[in-house]
């Protein structure tokens, strides 16, 4: 039996969790909107097409944003073509997916879909193809309630009332050569500074995210960022990150341990981002937005040929990655790492919601159901609300080999003080061995154990289906808690959320 420690001291509290940390994406792409969202003559449609069963899974994960249209398809998207009367929308191939694209569903009907599942849109705008007017126009129409052409195209189409999107993407991936209209960045720096400086011009009220790297591994990072935010400082709010992991070579020791090195990617954007502050002596920080985070890999590789072989779809069967048990503790070990960064990452994007590597399925005409990641996902996001606290972890160290020596335990807590409750979320990463986990919990009074859920399987690659649900969580009752003190156990490769009452 492994043994582990966790100290939490009441008084030592780390930061604020921003709640749009457990943001999600939805982008037009594969079966996301059109099946996935949106699926007019579905028994559970709504009068607007919008899937009931879907909307109800996604209010089980209370969602705050979710990013909207993309993606790599942002980047050639023509808005316009996505509002007005439906018989008069084009169909448009999208180059990004190599898809057909046929705008029946757009901007207004997205507004309307968020409105019914208790979200909002974080807009993001073409700095690919297109460029600043574009992104005022947008901005005009969704945001404006004046007698000017944007805002009067939206009431023409029957929504007086101004959408009021806070959060905006200066673009996507804009380093990234497989973007449409890629950028170098100095030329990204100048048309994101720009345009950021006239939508803001036209809606203060607005919060803006510039593109950082599409990953770690581009040959950019980091200067990019140093060059992006040097520009662009006193204009955006936020830069952005994207972080996929995946596990080709079938290595579950460093599959498990990949959340070390976005804790590294985390701490290195912020670096550069207060090296930009520094040299441009401003008195704002930038934050981190992680606008696409999650495993990706079950189809990546086949997805390039399918598309390259029959292009020209509409929704076709995309990025559907069927998710197991360790995909699930990866998502949760990358949870707990985005809120051990909670003081700089404040917003964060599971990418994607449905469908299209996507916490929650659905059959054209048929079920929804929820993936393995769902649930650490649903769990970090009902109870890892408040603040987090500061935490000592003593754990002992494997050698993951892709990721040097990690610990078994990846853990974190945060404190409801409107609940007096306190969640440690804890994952242990070993393979084989139960954990014994002392908790040490000083100042928070009298405390007892709420519940203790489990999420594991004997079997790392199990999955769920819409028939079968073989990775679902379970409530320990063999744990339990005494005052301020008390051991549990963690079983191996298991997420666990150990809710504690505190006085
Ligand atoms: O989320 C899938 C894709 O991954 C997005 O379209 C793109 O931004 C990223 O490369």
């Amino acid at each position: 039996m492994l043994k582990a420690r966790l100290i939490a001291d009441r008084d030592m509290k780390k930061a604020a969790v921003d709640r749009r940390i457990y943001s999600s994406f939805i982008e037009h792409l594969g079966r996301a909107v059109y099946s996935g969202i949106y699926e007019p003559g579905h028994p559970e449609a709504d009068e607007n097409g919008f899937r009931k069963d879907v909307i109800r899974l996604i209010r089980e994960l209370d969602v705050p944003y979710v990013r909207y249209p993309g993606g790599n398809f942002v980047s050639c998207y023509r808005w316009e073509d996505g509002v007005g009367p439906v018989a008069e929308r084009p169909a448009r191939l999208d180059a990004a997916w190599k898809t057909l694209e046929p705008n029946t569903f757009g901007l207004d009907e997205a507004a309307a879909w968020a409105k019914a599942a208790d979200t909002k849109l974080m807009m993001a705008v073409n700095l690919g193809t297109r460029g600043l007017q574009d992104a005022v126009n947008l901005l005009e129409y969704c945001n404006i309630d004046a007698p000017s052409k944007y805002a009067q195209m939206r009431k023409d189409n029957g929504h007086k009332d101004p959408y009021g999107i806070k959060l905006w993407c200066l673009g996507n991936e804009m380093d990234g050569k497989w973007q449409t209209g890629h950028k170098t960045p100095e030329e990204y720096a100048r048309i994101a500074a720009e345009t950021a400086r006239a939508m803001k011009r036209v809606d203060p009220s607005i919060e803006l995210v510039a593109c950082g790297s599409s990953g770690s591994n581009m040959a950019t990072f980091p200067e990019w960022e140093r060059i992006v935010l040097t520009e662009a400082y006193d204009a955006v709010d936020y830069i952005s990150m994207h972080q996929y992991y995946d596990n080709y070579d079938d290595d579950a020791p460093s599959f498990l341990a990949a959340s070390t090195d976005l804790d590294r990617f985390i701490k290195t954007v912020i670096t550069a981002a207060d090296y930009a502050k520094a040299v441009t002596r401003s008195s704002k920080t930038i934050g981190i937005s992680l606008d696409e985070w999650n495993v990706w890999y079950h189809t990546r590789r086949e997805d390039d040929k399918k598309m390259d072989d029959n292009p020209w779809q509409i929704a076709p069967h995309l990025l559907e990655d069927i998710y197991n048990a360790e995909d699930a503790l990866v998502v949760g070990c990358m949870l707990i790492t985005i809120l051990r960064n909670a003081e700089r990452v404040r917003i964060a994007c599971l990418a994607q919601l449905v469908n299209v590597i996507a916490p929650i399925m659905t059959r054209k005409g048929g079920g929804a159901w929820r993936q393995t990641i769902y649930y650490p996902f649903m769990h970090a996001s009902r109870y890892g609300r408040g603040k987090v606290v500061e935490t000592a972890a003593d754990s002992a160290l494997y050698d993951s080999g892709k990721y040097g020596d990690v610990p078994y335990l990846e853990s974190v807590a945060v404190l409801n003080e409107a609940e007096d409750e306190l969640t440690v979320f804890a994952v242990n990463r070993s393979l084989s061995e139960d954990m014994e986990l002392a908790l040490d919990l000083r100042g928070f009074g009298k405390c007892s154990l709420i519940e203790h859920i489990e999420l594991r399987s004997d079997d790392l690659k199990a999955i769920n289906t819409e028939e079968k649900e073989n990775v679902r969580p379970v409530v320990r009752t063999d744990s339990a808690l005494d005052s301020g003190t008390g051991s549990i156990i963690l079983r191996p490769a298991s997420w666990n959320t150990i809710r504690i009452k505190v006085r």
